[in-house]
């Protein structure tokens, strides 16, 4: 008797229904992963797992990330699923624009809660479950906005900073078995990896791409295509790391004529 396939490996993306995490929900689908898709968009998580249905398994859930119980369900589930738990993609993150003065302590918790803190209930419920599956990698998705800013982005720019030394924390104390990297994105054109068919995309103009060294604006799929290099064995000497995606524009300085 053939022996039963084994289950594919699984993958938690936390913000998978829209934008950057959507385009890495897709490519770990076409890898072959169990993809568990965490969002708190209840629309946008109805409307993604009929959209990419064809590309694997697929699974859609309505969890917030920055929701300690919500967190600990949905990973739990995960665990009771069949397949071993290879990777962890922390990407979900908001942005409250805002002048300091202005800027509720609601409102900078919310942010720190869910762009920040979700990592690390995500990490502390999951890194037992890839410690047991023999190892496994987790990829922070953070921002250039930790190394430079513009006005009114505190609570944001905090996260993300935060986010950049809970990576290195997290590599040190979970490794060997569990690999942890960041990847620090510059501007992403995400207008055109909405649920909604009718969501107008955004009208980039010439000078958008052209001040980036690499000659334009960047795509879901350039942030996809580093997170699924992390997260295999190829990268296998790699933790503890921030990659910037940017077209180069942390490199470009642009004082004044
Ligand atoms: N797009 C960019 O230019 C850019 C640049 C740098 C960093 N980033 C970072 O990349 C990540 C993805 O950004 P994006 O542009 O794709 O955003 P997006 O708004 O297009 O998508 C984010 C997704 O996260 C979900 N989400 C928000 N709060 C959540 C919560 N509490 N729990 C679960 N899901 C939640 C949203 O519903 C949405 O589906 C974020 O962490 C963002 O800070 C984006």
């Amino acid at each position: 008797m053939t022996p039963a396939p084994a289950a594919p490996p699984k993958a938690i993306v936390t913000g998978g229904a829209q934008g950057i995490g959507r385009a890495i929900v897709e490519r770990l689908l076409v890898e072959g992963r169990h993809v568990v898709l965490l969002d708190a968009d209840a629309a946008a998580v109805a409307a993604v797992a009929p959209q990419l249905a064809g590309l694997g398994t697929l699974t859609a859930r309505v969890c917030d990330v920055a929701d300690e119980t919500a967190v600990a369900a949905a990973v739990a589930e995960v665990a009771a699923a069949p397949g071993a738990l290879t990777a962890v993609v922390a990407n979900a993150g908001i942005m409250i624009r805002k002048p300091v003065t202005d800027l509720s302590l609601a409102e900078w918790r919310r942010v720190i809660d869910v762009n920040l803190t979700s990592a690390f209930l995500l990490a502390r419920a999951c890194a037992p479950l890839m410690t047991a599956a023999g190892g496994g990698a987790m990829v922070t998705i953070a921002s250039t906005r930790a190394h430079m800013s513009e006005p009114d982005t505190e609570s944001y720019s905090a996260s993300k900073g935060g986010l950049l030394a809970l990576t290195h924390a997290l590599a040190v104390s979970l490794g060997p078995a569990v690999r942890v990297n960041c990847v620090s994105p510059g501007w992403i054109d995400v207008s055109r990896s909405r649920t909604d068919p009718a969501a107008p995309a955004e009208a980039l103009r010439p000078v958008d791409h052209a001040q980036h060294p690499a000659g334009r604006v960047g795509r879901p799929e350039d942030v996809a295509e580093l997170v699924s290099w992390l997260l295999s064995d190829r990268s296998g000497f790699v933790t503890g790391s921030e990659f910037i995606v940017d077209g180069g524009m942390t490199r470009r300085m642009i004082y004044a004529d």
